[in-house]
């Protein structure tokens, strides 16, 4: 039998690529950068299989390219809005994801960009790079208290659960909104359910956990950001699209909003010469929430799991669209 074929779009971790190297034929994008779209759609020609990242856009151009042998589409990410879903159902490929392996870091590292903006973290630091540092004075970076404030989480997911977990240990008083109520988390945590309105209106700080989709595309905008108060933080450690950033501009430069800490923009990376980023109470970090070693080697190993068994004719352990395997 010949070896199955496949293409690895970028370095992950060498034990993932050992473990593919030991059951297929591997061609590996050695480049940091993604390879170019005629490249990926050349490279991916009579491939069994491909593991990707979230700035690989898999459609169907690229199942046409690819070929119907394609058997399996293993994203190293527990977000896939690059990939068309449903096309790789109509043409039976399997989707695997890495859900679960990410919360805990990703979580952890959302409440890093909330303490880091609420307490001006970034500013205070680039102030002292710069030497202006002179004296200790009692008005200088003013920040938010985290400790008894209220945190609206938006998206009551994993991520979001564990979010709102660590925020117990602040005393904090939890809101959350998300399309379905979820009463079986509600019973773990105190936490409550409001709609969309009440939580900007009364949250210190907004957390974005939702997926992103058509009905989560720019829910952050004009509207949205009026209703926040006007200390009040937003973070982003899930899609950049969720948040509308020209709107978040004019509220971070009106003072509308107090500030934001963004892991993730749109696009990305961000240009640099967007306008966000000359502006001191805005934050943003490479997308880096999941960025563990130990993370991102079980991420590495997952998508890789995720790949063989799809090669393999066997399900996928963490699978997108397990339809693929009933119809
Ligand atoms: C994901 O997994 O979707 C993150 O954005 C990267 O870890």
């Amino acid at each position: 039998m010949p070896r199955p074929k496949v293409f690895v779009t970028r370095h992950i971790f060498p034990e993932a690529l050992d473990m593919i190297r030991r059951k297929a034929g591997m061609e590996l994008w050695e480049d940091e950068m993604p390879p170019p779209r005629a490249t990926l759609l050349q490279k991916s020609k009579g491939v069994d299989g491909i593991l990707c990242l979230l700035n690989d856009t898999i459609d169907a151009e690229f199942f046409d390219a690819a070929g119907p042998q394609l058997k399996v589409v293993s994203q190293i990410a527990v977000g896939y809005n690059n990939i068309d879903v449903p096309e790789a159902t109509r043409r039976h490929v399997a989707v695997g994801y890495t859900p679960d392996v990410l919360t805990q870091t990703t979580a952890d590292f959302t409440w890093a960009l909330l303490m880091a903006g609420a307490r001006r973290i970034v500013e205070g630091y680039n102030f002292v790079q710069q030497g202006k540092w002179r004296t200790w004075h009692p008005l200088h970076f003013l920040g938010q208290d985290i400790y008894g404030a209220t945190l609206g989480i938006v998206g009551m997911g994993r991520i979001g659960f564990e979010v709102a977990r660590r925020a117990t240990g602040f005393d904090m008083k939890i809101l959350y909104y998300d399309v379905n109520r979820r009463t079986d988390l509600e019973a773990k945590l105190p936490m409550t359910y409001v709609d969309m309105d009440t939580l900007l209106k009364e949250a210190d700080f907004v957390t974005l956990h939702t997926n992103l989709t058509k009905e989560t595309h720019h829910l952050m905008g004009d509207a949205q950001f009026k209703k926040m108060k006007p200390t009040a933080l937003v973070v982003n450690a899930a899609r950049g699209p969720v948040i509308d950033h020209k709107a978040l501009y004019r509220a971070l430069k009106n003072k509308t909003i107090g500030g934001a800490a963004l892991d993730v923009t749109e696009p990305e990376p961000i240009p640099s010469d967007d306008p966000l980023l000359k502006l001191d109470n805005c934050l943003i970090v490479p997308h880096i929430a999941s960025a563990s070693v130990a993370t991102r080697k079980e991420m590495s190993r997952l998508a890789a799991q995720n790949l063989i068994n799809g090669l393999e004719g066997k399900e996928l352990v963490t699978c997108v669209n397990p339809e693929v395997y009933h119809n």
